[in-house]
Formats: C-alpha cells, sequence, structure tokens
C-alpha cells in the first residue's frame, strides 16, 4: 500500500505534524476567534475584486438575469461549505483542500487539489492585480493624473478586443497609441505589474494583518458596497430606469435574461469568482475557540451575507445601466456614477478609493495563503524542500513567496482578464468537486457531542427523486429543453442575432464570432449531456450506497457550474493537470514521505 498513488496520510499523523510544525503561533494567541471573527475573515476573503469587477462582465453577458446564477452559486458554495467544515471539524489543523483530500483520497488526489489550487491562488490573485489596476488608473483620472491606456491594460485583451471588433474607447486608444518596436506593440498593465511587485515585497518582509486591521478592511468594504447599493438604487427608481430590468434583447425582445439562460450561464467563472474565499476560513481552525460548532456558522453566514450583496448590487447595476454598456468595463461600481450614467462624482471617487484599498487586503490574503500551501506540501516530501526555507530574520517562508511573486507576476505581462477568471473559477470548481466527493468517501463517524457533523440525510430516496424530478421539469416547463440540448449547431435565428449583435461587422469579424459562438454551444451542450450522464450514475450510487444527501447535492451543484466552462478552459486546465502529474510522477511520488 506504502507505494499507491491513493496512500493516504493518517489523520493522526497530520494532527502531530501540525502539532510540530508550528513556528511562530504563540500558544497565547489560539483559540481566541469567534463565529463574528470567522465571518468577518470570510467576508474579507469573499468580497473583492469579484464584485468591485467581474460582476461588469457577468451582467453584460446575462443581464439582470444574473442574479439568479449568483443564487444558484450560492447554493453550491453553501454545500461545499459544509463538506469543508466536516473535515475542518475531523482535521482541525490549519489545513486546506490540500490536507483534507491527504486523508481521504490519498496522495495523488492531494496533490491534484494542491496543484490545482496555485490556480485558485496565485492565477485569482492575477485577476485581481488587473482589477486593481482598473481601479487605480481610474482614481488617477479623478485626480486628473493620466496613466496611458497602453500602459494599464493587457496585450491580450487589446489584442483580443481589435480581433472581436471592439467598441471600448480604452482598449483602442491602447492599441492605437502604443508605441511600436519591429512589429510589437508595448502594451502592459504597469499598475498591475507594479502592485503585485509590493504585495510580494511586503509578504517577503512579514506583514502581520492584525485581526482588528482586517476588520476595519471588512467594515469599509461593506460600507461602500452598501452606499453603492442605496445611492445607486435610489437613482434607479428616482431617475425611473427600472426598465432596464427587462432589457431589449439582440432579438427585440424585453426580458429580465436578454441573452438566455445560455448569456446567464456564460458569467459562470466570474460569478463563481466573487464566492472564492468563504473555503479560506477553514485555514483559521487552529485559531477559533471551537472550530467544530463555529466553522460551519462562519463560513455560511458569511456566503449569506455577500449573496444578499451581490444579488442588491446585479440589480442596482443592471438597473442604472443598460447591461450592454459594460461590455469591457473593469470597474462597474464606479463606472454607474460617471457621468454618462448617473453622474455623481463624489461616489464614482469614494468607490474608487476604497476598491483600491480593499482589492489590497485580498491580494494579501491570497498572497500570504499560497506559499504556506507550497510548504505544507514540501513537508509532505510533494515539492522540493527549499519550498519550507524560512527567512532567517523575517521568518517568512522567502523562498515560497519569491516563487509566488512570479507566478503571479510574470503572467500579467501576456494574460489577460478572461483568461485568468477561467483559469481560476475552473480550478477551484474542480477542487471543491473533490472535496464534497471527499466527504462521501470518509467513513462515517459516531456524532460527538460540540463537533460539527454534517447533519445525515439519507439520499436513497430524495437524490433520484431530485434528478429524475429535474429532467421531467425541464421537458415540461421549458420550451424546446431536449431538442436544443441534442443540437450541436447554431440555428438561423441564433445567428442572426449574434450578427446583429456586432458592433462593427466585417465578413472576417462574423465569421469568428459565427464560429466562436458554434463552439460554446457545443460545449454547454455536450457538458449538459455529460453533466446529466454523471447525475443519473450518482443516483444510482445514491439508492445503492445510501450517501449523505448534503455532500452528494455539493457535488452535483459544483458539477453543474462546470458546465458553464468554454472548450478552451477545458483545454488549458487539462493541459495544467497534465503538467502537474509529470511532476509528481517524475519527483513527488519518489520524495513523498509517506515512501
Ligand atoms: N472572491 C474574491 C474576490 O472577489 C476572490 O476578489
Amino acid at each position: 500500500m506504502s507505494n499507491s498513488l491513493f496512500r493516504t496520510k493518517n489523520i493522526d499523523k497530520i494532527l502531530a505534524d501540525a502539532a510540530s510544525n508550528e513556528e511562530g503561533h504563540g500558544s497565547g494567541l489560539k483559540r481566541v476567534l469567534t463565529v463574528r471573527d470567522l465571518t468577518f475573515f470570510g467576508i474579507a476573503a469573499i468580497l473583492g475584486a469579484g464584485s468591485f469587477s467581474s460582476l461588469g462582465g457577468a451582467v453584460f453577458s446575462g443581464g439582470p438575469g444574473v442574479v439568479i446564477l449568483f443564487l444558484i452559486t450560492a447554493v453550491a458554495c453553501a454545500f461545499t461549505a459544509f463538506c469543508y467544515s466536516e473535515f475542518a471539524s475531523r482535521i482541525p489543523v490549519a489545513g486546506s483542500a490540500y490536507t483534507y483530500a491527504y486523508a481521504s483520497f490519498g496522495e495523488l488526489f492531494a496533490w491534484i487539489i494542491g496543484w490545482a489550487l496555485i490556480m485558485e491562488y496565485c492565477i485569482g490573485n492575477i485577476y485581481v492585480s488587473y482589477s486593481w489596476s482598473d481601479y487605480f488608473t481610474s482614481l488617477m483620472h479623478r485626480c486628473n493624473i493620466h496613466v496611458p491606456e497602453y500602459l494599464s491594460t493587457s496585450y491580450m485583451e487589446a489584442k483580443h478586443a481589435i480581433a472581436d471588433g471592439s467598441t471600448n474607447a480604452d482598449v483602442l486608444a491602447a492599441w492605437n497609441n502604443a508605441p511600436i518596436i519591429g512589429s510589437l506593440r508595448l502594451i502592459v498593465d504597469l499598475p498591475a505589474f507594479v502592485i503585485n511587485i509590493l504585495i510580494t515585497y511586503l509578504v517577503y518582509r512579514g506583514v502581520k494583518e492584525s485581526r482588528n486591521f482586517s476588520n476595519i478592511m471588512v467594515v469599509l468594504k461593506l460600507l461602500v458596497v452598501l452606499l453603492v447599493i442605496f445611492v445607486g438604487g435610489y437613482f434607479v427608481f428616482a431617475n425611473g430606469l427600472t426598465p432596464n430590468w427587462a432589457p431589449v434583447n439582440d432579438a427585440g425582445i424585453h426580458s429580465f435574461m436578454p441573452n438566455g439562460f445560455s448569456g446567464v450561464m456564460a458569467a459562470v467563472s466570474g460569478v463563481f469568482f466573487a464566492y472564492i474565499g468563504f473555503d479560506a476560513v477553514s485555514v483559521l481552525a487552529e485559531e477559533s475557540k471551537n472550530p467544530q460548532r463555529d466553522l460551519p456558522k462562519g463560513m455560511i453566514l458569511s456566503l449569506v451575507i455577500c449573496t444578499v450583496i451581490y444579488v442588491l448590487l446585479t440589480l442596482v447595476l443592471t438597473g442604472a445601466v443598460n447591461y450592454r454598456n459594460f461590455e469591457g468595463v473593469g470597474d462597474p461600481l464606479a463606472f454607474i456614477f460617471e457621468p454618462q450614467n448617473l453622474n455623481i462624482g463624489w461616489m464614482q471617487f469614494l468607490v474608487a478609493i476604497c476598491a483600491v484599498v480593499a482589492m489590497t487586503s485580498v491580494l494579501l490574503v491570497f498572497q500570504m495563503g499560497q506559499p504556506r500551501i507550497w510548504m505544507s506540501m514540501s513537508r509532505d516530501g510533494l515539492l522540493p524542500p527549499i519550498f519550507q526555507t524560512i527567512h532567517p530574520k523575517f521568518k517568512t517562508p522567502s523562498f515560497s513567496t519569491i516563487v509566488t511573486g512570479m507566478v503571479v507576476g510574470i503572467p500579467i505581462i501576456f494574460t489577460d482578464k478572461t483568461f485568468v477568471l477561467d483559469f481560476t473559477s475552473i480550478a477551484t470548481l474542480f477542487a471543491f468537486v473533490l472535496v464534497c466527493g471527499g466527504v462521501l468517501l470518509i467513513p462515517k463517524r459516531e456524532k460527538q457531542a460540540g463537533k460539527f457533523h454534517i447533519p445525515f440525510i439519507n439520499s436513497q430516496f430524495i437524490f433520484p427523486i431530485i434528478i429524475l424530478g429535474a429532467l421531467v421539469a425541464l421537458g415540461v416547463f421549458v420550451n424546446g429543453y431536449y431538442k436544443h440540448l441534442f443540437q450541436f449547431s447554431l440555428t438561423a435565428t441564433e445567428s442572426d442575432t449574434i450578427i446583429k449583435s456586432i458592433a462593427k461587422p466585417t465578413s472576417e469579424i462574423i465569421e469568428k464570432a459565427l464560429q466562436n459562438a458554434e463552439l460554446a454551444k457545443l460545449t454547454l451542450n455536450v457538458s449538459t449531456i455529460i453533466f446529466w450522464i454523471v447525475a443519473l450514475l450518482l443516483s444510482v450510487l445514491a439508492f445503492v450506497k445510501k450517501y449523505s444527501l448534503i455532500p452528494l447535492l455539493g457535488l452535483i451543484t459544483c458539477l453543474y457550474l462546470l458546465t458553464g466552462m468554454t472548450a478552451l478552459n477545458w483545454a488549458w486546465f487539462a493541459s495544467w493537470l497534465l503538467i502537474g502529474l509529470v511532476i509528481y510522477f517524475l519527483y513527488s511520488k519518489k520524495h513523498s514521505t509517506l515512501n
């Protein structure tokens, strides 16, 4: 067994390792966090670039109907939060999905999760850096300092926008005004790059965000978001803008979901990204007063609060401004107050300042999280020992911190927001699927007083009924659902609508747009068919094995969200996993401490 790919790390050993590895954790600091602190920490990690930035792209794709996706995603995350809590209650160390997988699925899956978490933390931070830059340049602009567009836009974003016939003025200016060397246009998001260097330096030197500071940041974030909701909401009604909630789509129909449900699902990366971070609460297991009881409460409460905020924000944004105007808008919360929209200068200024500060804190949290995961992996022998190096003076994981800085910083030069957003979301969803699946696989245990247990609800009949009921309901209530599901190419009406939506149609742009839409439809339909097949198989398993319902629902909802990923996302993610597997077999398997 010791050489098996699925060898597991013993829970007692994990607890013993945690006890012996606790550098820098003064015992006096331990077990002080309450439900309120955990909830604040959850909000600190959740509320960031997702609400301040990716919401713009999400509403552009799905219109006001994106609120439905926020609700579905919240449910998926809530089930997953229960699964994290179950693990955290069994293995109450400052762990992560990586540690949990090591104890349940075994080494190979633990490695895969650790590898996927790089995307949650590092690639996620690339997105936050880009968003930080959007707000920073918007703030500078308000102070009459103009950062040239070619120094505040990513090269790939400009290139894609030009190829797709975008009308976004900033991106066009970046492309047209950039200095050219040979055939290369010098376009780079400099503020995003610089903030990453500064954050890496701070983390390297050992920034200790005190709890009070973190709580102040959360209050600041909440205040500004609530202000946007109240001020924006007031003007939506006062200016009679509520018809924006049923905008006209390209086919000339008024709808809450102008691009249909597929338009809503296309926003899944942006919406899911907005929820990433609730899982970070589980890293505080060792510092909470009563982790078994309080961690689940903290996670669920922060999820509920953020869900209410997201739904209201989406309604305010899509009420204040027609959803079509959010194309390429990276600072939507400030954008709605611009002169051509609600025209409230002070709000624009306030939102930009708070966004810059709030996103700096998100960057810090994630940039500190990644080196810790690498340290754990290195201690288990899965990464070289140098990843455990602690700086003699600053007492920080110096090597891991620098590598994190490079993994975030270098791609800033040659990727774009859409790419990193999709990449982060697919990997994190994948990790969530494994966490929910892991809970199904760990042995049942006796109920212990004061410890969190996922309430056991037998899924034997309920789950198959839910799945079969959903399949029947879709056939009865959604017109042509199955016909559409098995139709893999665009219909004439769909092609027509796509052509009408192109601002600057040339034959090349039209052909590309149609090809992209065709591939998107094919991917969505194929992944939905696979999803239903998996759901039916899980129904059979649930019937036979009498699985616990909550983790099963977590698994199925996360799998459902994965159907919103594009073919390109899957291709990149598969390549990333392949690289991870090569490293595992060439290095990690041989050096594992379990050998
Ligand atoms: N949910 C976090 C954010 O929106 C990652 O920034």
